[in-house]
């Protein structure tokens, strides 16, 4: 037996329903605020991601499938959106069509970290991002997006973790001091630290090792380095947070994993998902876009974990509905009823039946597996006298209709007409 490689799944039909569930809420969420869907590509020239994520990130170093094409171009499997997002923005001259542009895309990810819960080498994001504003308005706004779906999706136990990390220039005394901080500690560092403290002191603010966690409660925060501009950016976002009722914790330590932020990060946490507690996080990303070469746009964005959250919504239970299952006796009834259940379908009404049917018992017991709202029954009596007996599954009640009006009646029913 072949089987699947570590940290990728096969999603069968009783997970579709709740996957599908996420992402029609999210895109609902995306339509009301006006955003619009891109699809990008899987696959991106590995440039993309060195230059958009950064050369010293652990995705970058560690975590990215990456190989040759017959070209010998080196190719890489996308382990985020933002990076292609931006390519494909810059690409396109999209800032020569409108000067503000809010997108949004879900779709795989891939990433080769170790596997385990709520963590996976192929995963599925949605996520949004806009273009052509520094204004905190837009920051306020991402967060407002997630915070509506999630609110939707009946997540409640989860906190907003905010901080700013300042443009390049208020962060660069601040490295400098973190550095100093840590130099002083090096030999409490683990051995990655020991390493990122000369690549990107920053990192070490997102370390999990035990020991570097201790370590980073008394490291200098952000917050009192940050220039006029930031520090304003930072409390209008805020306050815009509190004027708008969204609950949020200030982490001065929080940094993100990707290189490309400025000002504001944060992550949507909960203590429901073990050590991957975050399901959806983001941020501003002012100089991404003059990076790869366009014009200098603001832009910020966010982006969540289907998996992660379908984890959250393990108790909600999601079902897919079939509108009609067509239940039947004697072969004398099969081409009927073989022609109903194609009349039905051009009618939008979802429906099906066993061509090899045997008793009732049966056909009403597959009726109930599949979800059926109603079933639509031809026994022998219904033949002869061209009629149908329809049964509403959850209600038990049946009526007997005219066959000439079986569907005008389903529809009704089922509120499509
Ligand atoms: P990220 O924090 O790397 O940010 O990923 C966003 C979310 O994707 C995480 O909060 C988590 O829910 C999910 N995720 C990440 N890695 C995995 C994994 N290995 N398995 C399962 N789920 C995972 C970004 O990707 C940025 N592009 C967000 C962004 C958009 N910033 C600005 N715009």
């Amino acid at each position: 037996m072949i089987q699947k490689p570590p940290g990728v799944e096969d999603i069968f039909p009783d997970r579709i329903s709740k996957f599908n569930h996420i992402i029609h809420t999210a895109k609902e969420v995306f339509t009301l605020y006006n955003y619009r869907e891109v699809i990008l590509p899987i696959m991106e020239y590995t440039e993309v991601f060195a230059r958009g994520i950064g050369d010293a990130t652990d995705i970058v170093t560690k975590e990215m499938f990456t190989f040759e094409d017959r070209g010998g171009r080196s190719l890489t499997l996308r382990p985020e959106g933002t990076a292609s997002m931006v390519r494909a923005y810059v690409e396109n001259g999209e800032y020569n069509r409108l000067a503000l542009c809010k997108f949004f895309y879900h779709g795989p990810m891939f990433r080769a970290e170790r596997p385990q819960k709520g963590r996976l080498r192929q995963f599925n994001q949605f996520g949004a991002e806009v273009f052509g504003s520094d204004n905190p308005w837009y920051d306020f706004e991402i967060i407002s997006l997630m915070n509506e779906i999630a609110r939707r999706l009946g997540i409640t136990e989860y906190n907003l973790l905010i901080n700013s990390i300042g443009c390049p220039d208020c962060r660069k005394p601040y490295v400098g001091e973190l550095f100093n901080y840590y130099t002083t500690h090096v030999n409490e560092l683990c051995d990655d630290c020991k390493k990122r403290l000369h690549t990107n002191p920053l990192r070490l603010l997102d370390c999990k090792v035990e020991g570097c966690i201790e370590l980073k409660q008394n490291a200098p925060k952000i917050n009192q380095y940050l220039c006029t501009s930031c520090n304003e950016h930072f409390h209008q976002t805020i306050n815009l947070l509190q004027q708008h009722s969204i609950n949020y914790i200030h982490d001065p330590l929080l940094v993100r994993g990707l290189d490309y932020y400025t000002k504001t990060t944060f992550e949507f946490v909960t203590t429901k998902l073990g050590g991957q507690n975050a399901f959806a996080a983001g941020g501003r990303y002012n100089n991404l876009v003059e990076l790869f070469g366009g014009k200098p746009t603001p832009a910020v964005g966010f982006a969540a974990g289907i998996e992660r959250i379908e984890l959250l919504l393990e108790q909600l239970s999601v079902k897919e509905y079939l509108d009609v299952y067509i239940v039947y006796s004697g072969d004398n009834a099969l081409p009927f009823v073989m022609q109903m259940a194609e009349q039905l379908r051009r009618d939008n009404i979802s429906c099906d039946f066993d061509p090899h049917a045997k008793g009732f018992k049966t056909q009403f017991k597959r009726a109930d597996r599949e979800n059926a709202r109603f079933s639509l029954i031809f026994g022998e009596d219904e033949v002869k006298n061209n009629t149908a007996t329809i049964k509403d599954m959850s209600s038990g009640e049946q009526v007997t209709v005219k066959s000439d009006v079986i569907t005008t009646f389903l529809k009704e029913k089922l509120g499509k007409s």
